[in-house]
């Protein structure tokens, strides 16, 4: 990771279970905060959001206070870009102001991999467009990793917008190395059938009965409306279809863990009671974010 972290694609099955296993450590006990170190003291970190964010933004920034360092947020709102500044122009002026490390959102796909071949300074990706999210699919594994011993020979299922979800296509790189039995479900528009090139061994189903049977996991996906561009399958009919809801989660094993990136559409992609379910480990997800994020700033830096 000497340039940082753009994908999960580029990661070996090696760096990613390191991660895991330092993100592991960084776990507060139960009723306790993060731990406070000095791992990073004198390093800056900067968090650069072109997109809305609550729980990655935030996250970010206090794993890297956790670890020590100094840190600053710039949303594109509040920044020169909304004065018709350039990109490019953007990182370099920030660059020249030395920090160690860029975490970056942007709605373009390969905007930070394109940005790293002309900067020093490492990049994180926080998303990027359609593209990837690592550290989300970093926290996921770390949250089913926390109740089940091994991801190898779980089955997984991927449900919603799969096509305009970044979520889905870090998680699809991650769980594939590990050996995970994907199955993506959504209405046709939003599942692309190139999608089941991406992994050998991927099913692609638009019955989510069929998705969620014998399931360990059933990851939700938001309906991303503001990536898409064309009008895609009726509001009113989406969680008649693709909402999960408590009757389908007797269909899957029965200790099945739901989980969901957030922000969450209650009663769109998935009803409250099972948002608020023994099942759901939505809360957990956030919480490990920040000592996957963590693992991942000190990883960078040191
Ligand atoms: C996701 C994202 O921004 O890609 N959210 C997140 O980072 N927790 C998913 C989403 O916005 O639907």
């Amino acid at each position: 990771m000497a340039k940082g972290l753009l994908g999960i694609e580029d990661l070996s099955r090696t760096e990613i279970e390191t991660i895991l296993d330092r993100a592991k450590s960084f776990q507060p006990a139960a009723g306790e905060s993060f731990p406070r170190l000095d791992r990073l003291r004198g390093r800056t970190i900067v968090n650069l959001f072109f997109e809305n964010s609550t729980r990655t933004r935030t996250s970010f920034e206090i794993a890297a206070k956790r670890l020590g360092a100094d840190t600053l947020s710039i949303t594109a709102s509040g920044s020169s870009v909304s004065k018709g500044e350039s990109l490019v122009d953007t990182l370099n002026t920030l660059v020249a102001m030395r920090p160690d490390a860029i975490v970056m959102r942007h709605s373009a796909s390969g905007a930070p991999h394109f940005l790293s071949r002309y900067l020093t300074t490492p990049i994180v990706n926080a998303g990027d467009g359609t593209h990837e999210h690592p550290t989300q699919a970093l926290l996921d594994a770390r949250t089913i990793l926390d109740i089940r011993d091994r991801l190898e020979n779980l089955k997984v299922a991927i449900i919603g917008d799969i096509a305009h979800s970044r979520v889905a296509r870090s998680n699809i790189h991650l769980l594939s190395k590990f050996g995970v039995e994907i199955v993506l479900c959504g209405p046709a528009p939003l599942l692309p059938k190139q999608l089941g090139e991406m992994a050998p061994g991927l099913t692609l189903t638009n019955d989510i009965r069929h998705a969620i049977r014998d399931a360990d996991v059933i990851m939700m996906l938001r309906v991303q409306l503001e990536r898409q561009h064309e009008s895609t399958f009726p509001a009113g009919d989406y969680f008649k279809f693709y909402g999960l809801r408590l009757e389908h989660l007797s269909l899957a094993k029965p200790n099945v863990l739901v989980m969901h990136p957030g922000p969450i559409n209650r009663g769109r992609e998935i009803s409250s009671d099972v948002a608020d379910s023994q099942s759901s480990v939505i809360l957990n997800q956030v919480e490990n974010g920040v000592a996957v994020r963590m693992a991942v700033l000190e990883r960078l830096l040191t």
